[in-house]
């Protein structure tokens, strides 16, 4: 097969702020929580020295049949939504599958396993309801090494940005913080 045709994945990242996640990843080991079809996975593999990818990739809610995100070439023959086969082949048309470590499974039943690993970049993009982000910041918070940044995608909608602020006021270590797009970034100093 050539490569001759490569195209980034669907996905909601910006320009904006795919430059601003290859800044955070470049060189780094990363952590990325919600993949889709692998826009900003192959953005930050490109220039990570390693990326663990984390998805269950069955959707989140917006994904699902009547869901403003629907796709329905993307529902297998069990009608179930499986972004697998074409994030797989995404990565492989675009060169990163040899980078990324892709592991099937969510977030909540992963993170405990991955501890003591530490990274120097998790970005979430997941489930974006308040309680979901705001579980995803704990348990992502504690696999971010000294130095190493959380970074939050789509922090412009309300639940995610109110997951931000309630995770904000639990944190004990001190931050920098700044904002690219609707990207907002936690800097662990
Ligand atoms: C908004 S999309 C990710 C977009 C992607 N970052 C991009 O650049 O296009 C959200 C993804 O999070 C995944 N997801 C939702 N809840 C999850 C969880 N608890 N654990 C792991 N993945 C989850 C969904 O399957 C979906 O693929």
């Amino acid at each position: 097969m050539g490569d001759a045709q490569v195209t980034l994945p669907d996905g909601w990242v910006s320009p904006q702020e795919a430059g601003e996640l290859e800044n955070l990843a470049r060189e780094g080991t990363v952590l990325e929580v919600g993949a889709w079809l692998g826009l900003s996975t192959v953005t930050m593999a490109h220039v990570a020295k390693r990326l663990v990818s984390v998805d269950h990739h069955r959707g989140s809610t917006e994904h699902q049949s009547g869901g403003a995100c629907h796709d329905a070439t993307l529902v297998n023959q069990f009608g179930d939504v499986d972004t697998l086969p074409r994030f797989r082949m995404n990565l492989r048309q675009n060169r990163a599958l040899d980078k990324v470590i892709i592991i099937v499974a969510s977030f909540e039943d992963i993170a405990p396993l991955l501890a003591p690993e530490s990274f120097d970049l998790v970005f979430i993009d997941a489930d974006h309801t308040t309680d979901a982000v705001l579980r995803h910041a704990k348990l992502a918070g504690d696999l971010v090494a000294i130095g190493g940044a959380l970074a939050f995608h789509d922090a412009n909608w309300p639940t995610v940005r109110a997951a931000i602020e309630a995770y904000s006021l639990e944190l004990v270590v001190p931050v920098e913080r700044h904002e690219v797009g609707s990207l907002h970034v936690l800097r662990f100093i």
